[in-house]
């Protein structure tokens, strides 16, 4: 008698008595182990309400993200709202000039604190029974509680902040990622450029009908430049053979020199189980001549920072999981992409100039947001229309192009993020 099983025979587990069986496998971790590497992502890891939850645990739960720009809150009372995958935080500046970060949730029954997306009070106030919170997040009161109650119990629970280069970023986590390299990075890089004493020109939030990671795999690559942003493509070099690009950039890096500016890159794209916050700072080449991302290439603001002329360069960075912002010399821009659901997210753009500049004498909004807008517009539409073909029964993954590099590097980094509990 052979004790080979029948092949479609299971075995039966022999349970020890006492040992729990092991817990059937979670089909999302089969999904995300059965996904082929260098391909787009199973329909289940867009589309899923399981996957979009793991994506609130493991990468907004545990990933730093942009809040904004520190001059949206520059005054005692001056605060803004972000939010991520129906969580709020409330980003307040306090009497003592420390800026700090917040839940949005009332520590009576729970209810949103501030409505809007920003605002000055001196004091933050629950509109549902009006317990009032102290700038610095403690209680000021909170109407007839009694005289047992414990103000020092319940105030607002803090959200993990950091800054850099003027740019203010949170976390979620219980134990946030050390954020010591990501701040290097973009103090050094985006501090050349002059970040810490920009102000908020426009900002602009677009919602997308799609999952937050076409969004993102959309920004990561260029190879869609072509056909998709005629604009962005006459002044931008990124869709040029590799060797011509490197060239283009090295002239690019001497120029930014030649000026006596430091604008250092680093490729920091760690796993969170580093502990350490990943960060890609990159430098590259407009075309000849190209000054800023202006309709003709001219430049659109005051120089900025340590610039004291148009090296025909920009400075780029991918903050994991889904910040990202450029900085040409006379401009910036902020893009971040927002989970709202499984089928629907956000890109929020916020456009930087120096802290000095006045609209209609040093800059017209029009030029400034311009190529930006046409090229956000359109990938508004390629991504919800890249949702459409993901949801169809003929949708399976397909290959991601050699030209698709940061697209195929972030998605192997997201598979191992949401894998790891
Ligand atoms: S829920 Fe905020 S005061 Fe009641
Ligand atoms: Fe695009």
């Amino acid at each position: 008698m052979s004790d080979l099983l029948p092949l479609d025979e299971p075995a039966t587990p022999v349970l020890l008595e006492g040992v729990a069986p092991p817990p059937p496998p979670d089909p999302l971790d089969a999904l995300i182990a059965a996904q082929p590497a260098g391909h787009s992502l199973f329909r289940g890891l867009y589309n899923d309400e399981a996957a979009f939850a793991r994506d609130m645990e493991r990468i907004f739960g545990r990933h730093w993200v942009l809040a904004g720009h520190e001059s949206r809150a520059k005054e005692p009372g001056q605060w803004f709202t972000v939010e991520m995958g129906g969580e709020s935080v409330i980003i307040v500046r306090g009497r003592d000039g420390a800026l700090r970060a917040f839940a949005n949730v009332c520590r009576h029954r729970g209810s949103r604190i501030c409505l809007n997306e920003q605002g000055k009070s001196a004091t933050l106030t629950c509109p549902y029974h009006a317990w009032v919170y102290n700038l610095d997040g403690s209680i000021r009161s909170a109407r007839h509680m009694g005289e047992g109650f414990e103000k020092a119990r319940y105030g607002l629970k803090p959200v993990a902040l950091e800054t850099a280069a003027g740019l203010v970023f949170v976390s979620l986590a219980d134990k946030p990622l050390d954020f010591s390299v990501a701040k290097a990075a973009i103090d050094a890089a985006f501090g050349a450029y002059g970040w810490g004493d920009a102000k908020v020109a426009r900002r602009e939030v677009y919602r997308v009908e799609a999952n937050w990671k076409l969004a993102v795999e959309n920004y990561l690559e260029c190879y869609h430049c072509g056909p998709s942003h005629p604009e962005y493509s006459k002044l931008h070099a990124l869709e040029q053979p590799l060797h011509q690009i490197a060239a283009m950039n090295a002239e690019m890096i001497g120029r930014t020199a030649a000026m006596g500016v430091n604008v250092p890159e680093i490729d920091a794209r760690v796993g969170s189980e580093t502990g350490q916050a990943p960060v890609f700072v990159f430098r590259y080449a407009l075309y000849d001549g190209v000054k800023s991302g202006g309709p003709d290439g001219e430049p659109v603001a005051p120089l900025m920072g340590d610039f004291s002329d148009y090296d025909g360069g920009v400075t780029s960075c991918h903050f994991a999981p889904s910040s990202f912002f450029i900085a040409y010399p006379d401009h910036g821009v902020l893009y971040r992409f927002i989970p709202v659901d499984a089928k629907s997210s956000a890109m929020e753009l916020v456009w930087l100039v120096r802290g000095d500049a006045e609209e209609g004498r040093d800059y017209n909004l029009e030029r400034l947001t311009w190529l930006w807008r046409v090229t956000t517009e359109a990938d508004k539409r390629i991504t919800e229309d890249n949702q459409k073909g993901v949801n169809s029964r003929f949708y399976e993954p397909g290959p991601y192009a050699p030209v698709e590099p940061n697209a195929i590097n972030w998605v192997a980094w997201y598979l191992a993020e949401i894998a790891r509990a």
